[in-house]
């Protein structure tokens, strides 16, 4: 490799950051990705919200972003440059799109942007998030949005990120007051008041006034009670000690917290900037060779995402990767490591629809998507070079849970094959009975959007007509040590015992609490949420 592309490689790893929002439902995901992209200048207005909202049901937030102002966007990546770093924002689906892929971006992605409701706090589709997370031991930097409108008291929801997730909260800005009154927001380090200024729904960028804090102009443009109330508490902050650490933000044990409003753009920036400073450049992977750093020089990559279109007219399907190492180029070949075969990359503008410069060529920390006809799979490596497969993605905790039957037996090799295949992509996990007269695979799914891809593409695709048979269990968990521990146990209340496509045992639950139980009365099974793929 000549020294030009070495550096050029370094380079565009240095210029990288690639990160992915976890929320809940309506904390502001979509109003916060359009604003980042409002500062990034991939947009001049932002605005039409209501629009898309209404469209939510027929296509995932982004797509609809991107029909109405055809930018570069679609539903797994979002990139953008802002001070002259190229930023990739993985789209982590929510709402109807909710599905393992939520789960699966995150293991392509280096950072976590935890974004919470002032009023609200810490809520369930957050905390699943966020055991992903910290499985894969990512930088998480929190925004706490929706400071314009009553909220809980900042200290008591930093309070609830350290108690609840075990992750040390580091506040980089300090809000001046809340709901009608918010502000600003007080900058830490720069010891500095940004004092904003609203625009008409926030649809242009925030004017923002920077003052000291000594600075007497303070008494005129902010009102005394508000004044002393914010000395008072950066007192108290600066008492709480600790500085920012950014060893142990990257390495998942800190938290650095921005207050803010999407809505109307208040500490939108002052985020964007913090977070190119602090969070993590690509890195490294490990692999069957050993842990591979983002400037090896041949191109590597792994498939975190398959997405069928469910288009009768166009019915190709895309495989998103991850790219790892090296340069990826149009048309490249590259090897399989799965299956040992050499494949062509070509047509890769799917996921460049409008950006044509991004086109030929792709750097670590980027998502290419490449036409899929059937040959990836979840977790797939290609690579050049000598050969190496990642670590591939596990599976994670299904919810939701149905029989998948048959209603036409002479379709039986057609339904097989069907379900074969789905669960080789990883469309979704397959577990059956322990009873054998109960032969139909168990539908095993994050959300229900899997249960009806699975029935449209096995009517679709396979010839087989499907009927669903929902089972009442809402939490599964994987028995470390297999059907040795499980025996060890004896008999357990409460939960069925089912076997995942490996033969391991899972333990199905109606609820939480029902999990709980079994787990304080067995304290010695050790009970995981989540499990390699064999
Ligand atoms: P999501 O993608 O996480 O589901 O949330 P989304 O951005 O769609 O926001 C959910 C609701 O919260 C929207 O209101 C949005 O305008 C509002 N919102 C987002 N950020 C802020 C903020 O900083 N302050 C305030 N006050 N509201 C915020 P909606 O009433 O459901 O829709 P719309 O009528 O505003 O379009």
């Amino acid at each position: 490799m000549s020294t030009e592309i070495k550096d050029e490689l370094q380079l565009e790893v240095q210029r990288r950051r690639n990160f992915a929002i976890i929320s809940h439902p309506d904390a502001g995901k979509t109003t916060l990705t359009e604003k980042l992209l409002l500062y990034g200048g991939a947009i001049h207005e932002a605005g039409a919200v209501k629009v898309r909202r209404s469209q939510r049901h027929a296509t995932s937030d982004w797509m609809a972003m991107e029909q109405q102002r055809g930018i570069s966007i679609t539903s797994t990546v979002l990139q953008f440059e802002y001070r002259n770093t190229q930023i990739n924002l993985l789209d982590t689906p929510g709402h109807q799109d909710f599905s393992e892929d939520t789960y699966r971006t995150l293991a392509a992605a280096d950072n976590a942007v935890m974004l919470e409701d002032a009023a609200k706090g810490l809520e369930p589709q957050t905390r699943k998030l966020f055991e992903v997370c910290k499985m894969r031991g990512l930088p998480i930097f929190t925004f706490i949005n929706k400071m314009d409108r009553p909220g809980r008291e900042p200290l008591e929801l930093l309070d609830e990120i350290e108690q609840e997730l075990g992750l040390q909260p580091y506040p980089v800005n300090w809000p001046i007051g809340m709901g009608d009154r918010f502000k600003g927001v007080f900058d830490r380090h720069k010891r500095q008041i940004h004092l904003f200024e609203r625009t008409a729904h926030g649809s242009r960028e925030a004017v923002d006034t920077v003052i000291d804090l000594g600075d007497p102009r303070i008494e005129d443009l902010l009102d005394q009670d508000l004044y002393y109330q914010l000395k008072e508490e950066l007192e108290l902050l600066d008492a709480l000690g600790s500085d920012l650490d950014l060893e142990a933000v990257h390495g998942g044990k800190m938290t650095p917290v921005f207050f803010g409003s999407a809505m109307t753009n208040f500490g939108v920036q002052l985020f964007l900037d913090a977070f190119l400073e602090y969070s993590l450049k690509p890195g490294h992977h490990s692999s069957t060779i050993g842990d591979i750093p983002p400037d090896y020089p041949e191109f590597t990559g792994f498939v975190f995402k398959l997405q069928a279109n469910m288009d009768p007219k166009h019915r190709d399907r895309v495989a998103f990767v991850r790219v790892c190492t090296g340069r990826f180029e149009k048309d490249m070949t590259v090897s399989h490591a799965r299956t040992g075969k050499t494949v062509r990359l070509s047509r890769p503008q799917k996921l460049f629809a409008q950006d044509r410069e991004s086109i030929d060529a792709a750097y670590p920390g980027d998502v290419i998507g490449l036409n899929n006809p059937g040959v990836f799979a979840i977790g797939d490596t290609i690579y050049n070079g000598q050969k190496l497969e990642y670590e591939g993605i596990p599976c994670f905790s299904p919810e939701l849970f149905a029989y998948l039957k048959n209603p036409n037996p002479s379709k039986f090799k057609q339904f097989n094959k069907g379900i074969t295949e789905l669960r080789e992509e990883g469309a979704i996990q397959i577990m059956y009975s322990q009873d054998d007269s109960k032969r139909d695979p168990i539908l095993a799914a994050v959300g229900q959007l899997q249960f009806e891809v699975v029935q449209f593409r096995m009517q679709n695709e396979y010839g087989a007509e499907t009927r669903l048979e929902l089972l009442p269990y809402s939490v599964a968990r994987w028995v470390a040590g297999g059907w040795e521990a499980l025996n060890k146990a004896g008999r357990l209340f409460n939960t069925v015992t089912v076997k995942d496509s490996w033969g391991r045992p899972v333990l199905l639950f109606k609820n939480e609490w029902n999990c709980q139980q079994v787990q304080s009365e067995h304290p010695e099974l050790d009970l995981r949420s989540s499990a390699p793929v064999v």
